[in-house]
């Protein structure tokens, strides 16, 4: 029995992922650039990984930038590409001495040189933290990830026998529990690329606030909306 009430509480909850929607139109109500918007992001990013470590929930994942994102204006990648690297960069330490665990999903080959060489470097650095792994996933894909799996297939084995825990094995974070529950800011109701396989039975919150004014209570919310859901994976009513 855990002796905390919050980890009784939420011990079903153990992966919150979060696609952080409305950067962009956030600078824009104010009329600022974008790529302030994203910086505000980041700040949303640091409230929620604190309140998620505080509620002893193992798994978050934060879509940062999706394998269609490159199609945006060059100047907000080029901005979005900075940010993840100065953000990246300065939180290793930090994370770590947290018990923060960072790790990454997605085409890790398509991200520029010096950003691939610092994921890599804080992977590395974290690799022990066992509070909370924090996946950022970064040029990421689901339907990417399951072609990626099975080109990999292909290369090691005759293609006989795939079950789905065989071709788990082939994802990017086959150890990572499946998401428990799927947010999405901004008012926008789609998945966006986002968890396709993992998510076949995640449970969905939908939010209209903006990603860098979500708190958290928002959080708080979207945990109780998930807590009142009955989950039957095609069974019938607990
Ligand atoms: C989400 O915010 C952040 C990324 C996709 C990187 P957006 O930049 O999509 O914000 P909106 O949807 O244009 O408001
Ligand atoms: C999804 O948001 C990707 C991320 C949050 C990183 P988008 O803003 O790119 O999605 P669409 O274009 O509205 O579907
Ligand atoms: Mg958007």
């Amino acid at each position: 029995m855990s002796d905390s009430p919050r980890e009784e509480i939420f011990s079903s909850l153990q992966h919150i992922a979060i696609i952080m929607d409305g950067n962009g139109r956030w600078a824009q109500r104010r009329h600022l650039p974008r790529l302030l918007g994203h910086r505000a992001g980041v700040k949303a990013v640091e409230r929620i990984v604190r309140a998620t470590t505080s509620y002893h929930i193992p798994y978050l994942s934060l879509y940062a930038f999706s394998t269609e994102n490159w199609k945006r204006p060059q100047t907000e990648v080029k901005g979005l590409m900075s940010l993840f690297k100065f953000y990246i960069r300065k939180k290793i330490d930090e994370l770590r001495e947290e018990g923060v665990r960072l790790r990454f999903a997605g085409r890790i080959q398509g991200v520029p040189d010096d950003i691939r060489e610092i994921m890599y470097q804080a992977e590395n650095i974290t690799k022990d933290g066992e509070r909370l792994q924090l996946i950022v996933c970064l040029n990421y894909g689901g339907r990417q990830e399951i072609l990626d799996a099975i080109q990999h297939i292909v290369r090691e084995s005759d293609g006989t026998d795939i079950t789905d825990e065989t071709f788990r094995k082939y994802l990017y974070l086959p150890d990572v529990p499946d998401p428990d529950l799927i947010i999405r800011t901004s008012g926008e109701q789609r998945l966006s690329n986002f968890w396709l396989w993992q998510g076949a039975y995640s449970e969905l919150y939908f939010t209209s606030v903006l990603w860098p004014d979500f708190t958290e209570k928002t959080l708080k919310d979207a945990i109780d909306s998930f807590e009142k859901r009955d989950r039957r994976y095609g069974g019938i009513q607990s």
